[in-house]
């Protein structure tokens, strides 16, 4: 028996349809480019920044229910949920890309008419950094006209995040972790980052006695990785299009974002490489 004419009926309301489920409507009213005339590239200019946001909204979602899991102890759906991310961050770090069919002299054509206006206030992408583990109040400052979107960074500021919670997983696991593991790596103290690098060793070099667990930290690594690939070819494209000049947002431009690109969100996980040993 085929679908036939039924199937609508049986799956789902009758009158629901694509436009209407995903409001594509309301979608494709948001974007308004400034310039006046609109200037051609303006659109793509809006267009890739929207999407990026959207893909940030649902990378948010997932690391919240990975820790959800990880504090259940589910260690393969909470690795699933971040592979999630990754695959996401995969693709973030080749659309950056798009943008290079922009020629600089187009862009500047624009690009007046957008400041003071700075990727330093993408919410999203800094609750992004908060909620992986890379909390810098520093940035707290670009939000501080808009008192809800401070209050929802610095709520996550406060709230636990993903480099906490792996390293509570261990803990309920029985790997014996310090107790300062939350704190950033650079300040904890010698002996605290040797005992944690050494409660890591075994994930790697067991790694078959641990492989949820193992393809779980493999899965933080895959995410650090590719956010710092993010950060990297962001600044590429950037210092293809606006070479050296200041950003809207009152930073240097491409000299301040080239210190970003050696973050780490777990730094401690790249650190244990160093520290494995050759097997006999
Ligand atoms: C023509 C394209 C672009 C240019 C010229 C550009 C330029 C810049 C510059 C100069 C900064 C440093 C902050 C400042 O002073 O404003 C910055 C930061 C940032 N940009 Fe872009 N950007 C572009 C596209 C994008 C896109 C497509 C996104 C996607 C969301 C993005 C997201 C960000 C974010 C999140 C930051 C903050 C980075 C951090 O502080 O670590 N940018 N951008």
């Amino acid at each position: 028996m085929g679908w036939g004419t039924e199937g609508p009926s049986v799956f789902g309301k009758l009158d629901l349809d694509y436009n209407t489920y995903l409001r594509i409507p309301d979608l494709l009213q948001l974007q308004h480019p400034l310039s006046d005339p609109p200037h051609h590239d303006e659109m793509l200019f809006i267009i890739i920044h929207q999407t990026y946001e959207l893909w940030f909204k649902l990378i948010l979602g997932e690391i919240e229910k990975s820790m959800l899991r990880m504090s259940e102890k589910r260690i393969l759906p909470a690795r699933n949920l971040l592979n999630r991310t990754v695959e996401i961050l995969r693709l973030l770090v080749g659309q950056i890309h798009i943008l290079e069919t922009m020629t600089p002299q187009d862009f500047l054509q624009f690009r007046d008419g957008l400041f003071p206006a700075s990727g330093f206030q993408s919410l999203q992408f800094r609750e992004l950094e908060f909620l992986a583990g890379a909390k810098d109040e520093r940035y707290l400052k670009h939000f501080e006209k808009d008192p809800v979107m401070y209050e929802a960074l610095k709520k996550r500021q406060s709230e636990p995040d993903l480099r906490g919670a792996y390293y509570e997983l261990l803990r309920n696991l029985g790997f014996p972790l310090p107790d300062n593991t939350e704190r950033n790596h650079i300040e904890n103290s010698e002996s605290d980052r040797e005992k944690l690098l050494m409660a890591l060793r075994p994930i790697y070099s067991q790694s078959e006695s641990h492989l949820p667990l193992y393809l779980l930290t493999e899965s933080l690594i895959e995410f650090d990785e590719y956010l710092g690939l993010w950060r990297y070819h962001h600044v590429r494209v950037v210092e293809r299009i606006i070479g050296y000049k200041r950003g809207s947002g009152g930073s240097s431009g491409v000299g301040y974002l080239l210190t970003t690109t050696d973050k780490r969100c777990f730094p401690s996980l790249w650190e244990v490489r160093t520290y494995l040993e050759k097997q006999t």
